[in-house]
């Protein structure tokens, strides 16, 4: 039983079958999945995907790097969106540096925002942090005053002190497919470092598959390897990860009592 908890499946890669992708995904053990989003648009398609599909639940926000063409209204839509039936997180929102298409401090706006907002609506939002976690740490340390956020570090791949910061505030750690690339030593390493209560999984589809599907489109079935890295290297089985990382989901999500 395995939740992918973060998987863009509004995107044009999925148009043309979504139906055959969901169906794989819950022939390779993928009970339930996380539709996110990236933009308004996008927000609306993974509200209308939750409601054709049982098993996929959405997101809502604006990502860093396309919040510089949000128009005006857009936060106003995003705030509304967030009360439709089957949402259950914000995001994914952030920052990042790499491609620095959105000016920072943008970028910085948008984030507090999404923050502020899933703490309203009591979900987690979602944080992408690209070449920027002192920034992302930062940000997540203030909008925490002296509380706990409820949050997911996205497809993490940060070093020891952002992962100390992040479960020091309350956050879960989601770990996708880079995890099973032969170079990410270090990454694997710093799993056995977590409370198996705060771990999540997921694929960040269509982008970046795990191994044995690296280079190829990502979907939500391939879930499992990232499942099977984490389960060898915490010397656990796949079952006993799965069980794990599902229980997590359901209960950040408050899904337990929905999917019982
Ligand atoms: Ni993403």
């Amino acid at each position: 039983m395995l939740f992918d908890t973060h998987a863009h499946l509004d995107e044009d890669a999925f148009s043309q079958d979504t139906d055959e992708v969901l169906a794989r995904a819950v022939a390779s053990g993928v009970t339930t999945m996380l539709a996110v989003a990236t933009t308004v648009e996008s927000s609306r398609a993974t509200i209308a995907l939750a409601a054709r599909f049982p098993n996929v639940f959405a997101s809502v926000g604006i990502h860093p790097n396309y919040a510089v063409q949000a128009k005006p209204g857009d936060w106003e839509a995003i705030e509304e969106l967030a009360s439709s039936p089957k949402v259950i997180a914000i995001g994914e929102t952030g920052l990042d540096r790499y491609w620095d298409h959105t000016p920072f401090d943008v970028q910085l706006d948008y984030f507090r925002r999404q923050i502020e907002l899933a703490g309203r609506r009591d979900v987690p939002f979602i944080v992408h942090c690209r070449e920027s976690e002192p920034d992302v740490v930062a940000v997540l340390r203030e909008m925490a005053g002296a509380g706990q956020l409820k949050g997911i570090m996205h497809s993490f791949c940060g070093g020891r002190a952002t992962l100390d910061a992040a479960l020091e505030l309350g956050l879960h750690i989601s770990f996708a497919g880079m995890l099973t690339f032969k170079k990410n030593v270090e990454l694997r390493e710093l799993t056995k470092t977590i409370p198996l209560n705060r771990l999540l999984i997921e694929t960040d589809s269509p982008y970046l598959a795990p191994q044995p599907n690296r280079g190829k489109r990502n979907e939500p079935a391939f879930v499992r390897h990232t499942a099977e890295c984490l389960a060898e290297v915490l010397g656990q089985t796949l079952d006993e990860i799965g069980t794990i990382t599902t229980a997590n989901a359901r209960r950040l999500f408050g899904l337990s009592d929905v999917l019982g």
